[in-house]
């Protein structure tokens, strides 16, 4: 995975058909998708449970490209080497998930992974400074975790500008989790986004049969943000 700031689509597949992942990660991947985000969920970390290190594995053939593990679970450590075996590219864990994020994601980076850092909408990124030298990634999350189909909270479009300056020019994507969609994608990209889960505003209207209505969001939410970039 070489870095690059050029915006990215990252379907996540909590609003997919889950009796068929195999052909919905295939449908996304051919109508444009850059990342699969695959949210695991533990009951406990928040209240809705998914799936966990074997559906990752089943779903891993039918994805080219980057596999984006959201882990909204706690403890993440005993699992990380389960998830990275099932071959996520990216695993990311929620700073509120446990006291010791630092070991946390040393742990995912001796694993060869990229390390992401999940930070929920009620979380400061004064911690985060103390990290940016540990992670790949910044997931700030526009939802409460926990479902897809929920309203995005606007407040943490200022919390994407100070964490883009506190980034600077170090390779550490900003992932923004909850609620994109074609009208606030824009806001996150003009604040320093680059990558853009969506879940519900993907997969509205479409299906593995009629796939062309996800190329169409897809196409619709990355214009949107394209439109947003600042003017080189
Ligand atoms: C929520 C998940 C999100 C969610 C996004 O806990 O982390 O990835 O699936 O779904 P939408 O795009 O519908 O808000
Ligand atoms: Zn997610």
């Amino acid at each position: 995975m070489t870095f690059s700031r050029a915006i990215k689509i990252a379907p996540s597949i909590l609003s997919a058909d889950f009796a068929n992942f195999g052909a919905e990660c295939r449908a996304i991947e051919a109508q444009g998708a850059d990342w699969v985000h695959v949210d695991v969920m533990d009951g406990h970390f928040v209240p809705n449970i998914t799936f966990g290190p074997s559906t990752c594995a089943a779903i891993r053939p039918h994805i080219k490209g980057v596999m984006d593990v959201h882990l909204m679970i706690a403890p993440v450590d005993p699992y990380i080497e389960a998830f990275a075996a099932a071959g996520a590219d990216v695993i990311s864990a929620h700073l509120e998930a446990g006291p010791h994020i630092h070991r946390t994601l040393q742990a995912i980076r001796a694993t060869g992974k990229k390390a992401g850092l999940a930070i929920n909408p009620g979380t400061g990124i004064d911690a985060v400074g103390d990290l940016l030298d540990m992670v790949d990634l910044i997931c700030v999350m526009t939802v409460n975790p926990g479902f897809g189909g929920q309203k995005f909270i606007h407040s943490q479009v200022d919390k994407v500008r100070r964490l883009r300056a506190m980034i600077g020019d170090r390779p550490v994507h900003i992932e923004i989790d909850g609620g994109v969609t074609v009208e606030t994608a824009p806001l996150v990209v003009a604040a320093g986004a680059d990558v853009l889960v969506a879940g519900s505003a993907v997969f509205k209207g479409g299906s593995v049969a009629n796939p062309t209505a996800y190329g169409a969001n897809i196409m619709a939410i990355r214009n949107a943000a394209k439109a947003a970039l600042p003017k080189a």
